[in-house]
């Protein structure tokens, strides 16, 4: 019997369909989690948080117990938890496993798969390995609320403050984990392809293009923000926003801007600092717009991601992805537009070989702004909690997801999604900025018929395409002239899936509704759904792994006039650097709310 260890806090149970009361592994604690799907033998993992007697940390402590393909896994746990006959039993396929991904194992942290030849990375990019036991995070209680304020109405008092604890966490040792290298590197780490899922050596932890997205990044804020009040001692400090959803912040924020200050960095695009005003659909190049369009047409970005394209929870937060599937599975809408944009925006690419610091995963932790473009990134994920009514997964794999981080304390700690889904029980709350986007809808123009007057190829007849030139489809629905109440009840969604991305390379493709072959870019209008963004970012399994995206249909078809029409004609214009190399197909589906 291979002797693996699952981390302690973690029980997993599987039911068969034949039997579906007899889990075929128990024990206690155990906590049955019986579920049938599809016929098949289901995995789940249930991880008790915050258990004080689970302290130790196998995962990290005991690297060679870690095995290799997923029948060890099961085996393992079959060991762990005294049940020895599983060999000859169904093993079910990897994509068919419901494991969250498990925070990885710091002590096997390598150098990143998944970054450019010329990378500028000295030794590793692995923040330390901890020495002490790795501990369950308990968010602290009963402190102050720590107020993120927008990053272009802080006052000078606030900016020295940031300054100083910037300073203070950019004077500790490179090694420490609180030194600013070290913050950077987590992000290095995580998204580049430092860590494997536990188990399989041959899947990465990627905490992009995914369900992942949100929680990995909400939490790693959380310990950079304690982290620099602690330096300062603060415990009220909190991070500036970069309010790019807002006119009044749309240009990189001033308090960044002194070559002499902490907050500075210099591989930034000389050619957007203020008063340039941020692309929010960046895709490479200026479009030659007034700052008046380029405003507006940033709005209704943020608009469509936020509400257009965010309708489900799949669709704002992102693809599932669980242990034993490769990642990038599909981004969330703001992930896609306009959160990688951004980056693209203001990493470096004129005189830096890959878009440093922001415009590259590696090293897009490397420039303080970072920090504040994904404060706003988060804050849209509040905004959507509260004021969209958007709801977070409610599967065990995605709450019991988790990640390693240190505290403000040294302490290593494990922290799970479901720990991060209220800021205000994290102690942190944003300062109120107005929303102009909400009422910046795309504007409705009627193509009722289009695609059946067009003479476009069906998608079946000509996917996978490569995406060299636009390419124009018509895609059938399977559902028309629903009633209002099927709409509420169900999104339609354009699933544009097996995008398959060019290693180093930017990649960035537009698509449009019903629109003429040859779309102009306006994207105010209605016909523009959005589009796909992705950093470059190979990954170790490039050959294979591919990724998605997901646009909204249900307001689009409504600004239209197509609600009727049984094919709606689809455009895809890849942009500049055309770092997207293949499509397998489009396809509708309908996604429950
Ligand atoms: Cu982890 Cu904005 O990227």
């Amino acid at each position: 019997m291979a002797s693996f260890t699952l981390s302690p806090p973690c029980f997993a149970f599987s039911s068969s369909s034949s039997s579906s009361s007899s889990p075929l592994f128990f024990s206690a604690p155990s906590q049955l989690l019986a579920h049938k799907k599809r016929n098949q033998t289901r995995l789940r993992v249930s991880c008790k948080a915050n258990n004080p007697n689970n302290s130790t940390d196998d995962a990290a402590a005991s690297p060679g117990s870690r095995i290799i393909d997923r029948r060890n896994v099961l085996l393992g746990l079959g060991g762990l938890y005294g049940v020895a006959n599983l060999a000859g039993g169904p093993i079910a396929s990897a994509a068919d496993v419901d494991v969250a991904i498990h925070y990885p194992n710091v002590s096997k942290c390598h150098y990143p798969s998944d970054v450019p030849a010329n990378a500028d990375i000295t030794g590793t990019c692995c923040p330390p390995v901890p020495t002490d036991t790795v501990l369950d995070y308990q968010i602290p209680t009963g402190g102050p609320m720590r107020k993120r304020v927008p990053a272009q109405f802080a006052t000078q008092e606030y900016i020295n403050k940031y300054e100083a604890a910037l300073t203070a966490m950019k004077n500790l040792d490179p090694s420490h984990p609180h030194s600013f290298p070290q913050q950077a590197n987590i992000h290095c780490a995580y998204c580049n392809g430092g860590y494997q899922q536990f188990g399989f050596p041959t899947e990465e932890i990627q905490v992009h293009n995914s369900w992942l997205f949100f929680p990995f990044h909400r939490w790693y804020l959380y310990f950079y923000e304690k982290i620099l009040g602690k330096l300062i001692n603060d415990p009220t400090f909190a991070l500036p926003y970069w309010n790019w959803d807002n006119q009044s912040g749309m240009t990189m924020p001033n308090m960044f801007m002194s070559t002499t200050s902490s907050l500075y960095d210099a591989n930034r695009n000389p050619n957007y600092l203020p008063p340039a005003i941020v692309d929010l659909n960046y895709a490479g190049k200026d479009r030659g717009l007034s700052d008046e369009e380029l405003i507006a047409e940033n709005l209704v970005a943020v608009y469509r991601s936020m509400v257009t394209n965010g309708g489900t929870t799949e669709l704002f937060m992102g693809k599932k992805y669980v242990t034993g599937t490769p990642p990038s599975p599909g981004q969330g809408s703001v992930e896609g537009i306009p959160h990688t944009p951004v980056h693209r925006w203001v990493g470096d690419s004129v005189d830096q070989p890959n878009g440093e610091d922001m415009g590259n995963f590696y090293s897009a932790g490397r420039d303080p702004l970072f920090y504040s473009h994904h404060a706003n990134v988060d804050r849209m994920w509040v905004i959507w909690q509260k004021l969209l009514g958007g709801k977070d997964f409610t599967d065990d794999s995605w709450l019991n997801a988790s990640f390693l981080f240190y505290d403000e304390n040294e302490q290593p700690v494990r922290v799970y999604a479901k720990d991060c889904m209220d800021n205000i029980a994290m102690g942190y709350d944003y300062e109120y900025s107005s929303l102009p986007w909400l009422k910046s809808k795309p504007s409705p123009s009627k193509t009722t018929g289009a695609a059946a007057a067009s003479n476009a190829p069906f998608v079946t007849d000509v996917f996978p395409v490569t995406l060299d030139k636009v390419v124009q489809v018509k895609v059938s629905r399977p559902k028309t002239s629903r009633t209002k109440a099927e709409k509420e009840k169900e999104e339609e969604v354009l699933v544009i899936d097996g995008i398959e991305v060019a290693m180093d390379q930017y990649a960035r493709f537009d698509v449009y509704l019903n629109d003429s072959d040859q779309p102009d870019g306006g994207k105010d209008k209605a016909q523009y759904a959005g589009g796909f963004a992705h950093l470059p970012h190979k990954q170790e399994s490039s050959s294979t792994t591919k990724t998605s995206v997901r646009l909204g249909l249900n307001e689009p078809l409504e600004d239209l006039g197509a609600e009727d029409d049984d094919t709606v004609l689809v455009t895809l214009a890849p942009q500049v650097g055309g770092g997207v190399v293949d499509v397998d197909s489009i396809r509708i589906e309908y996604s429950t709310r």
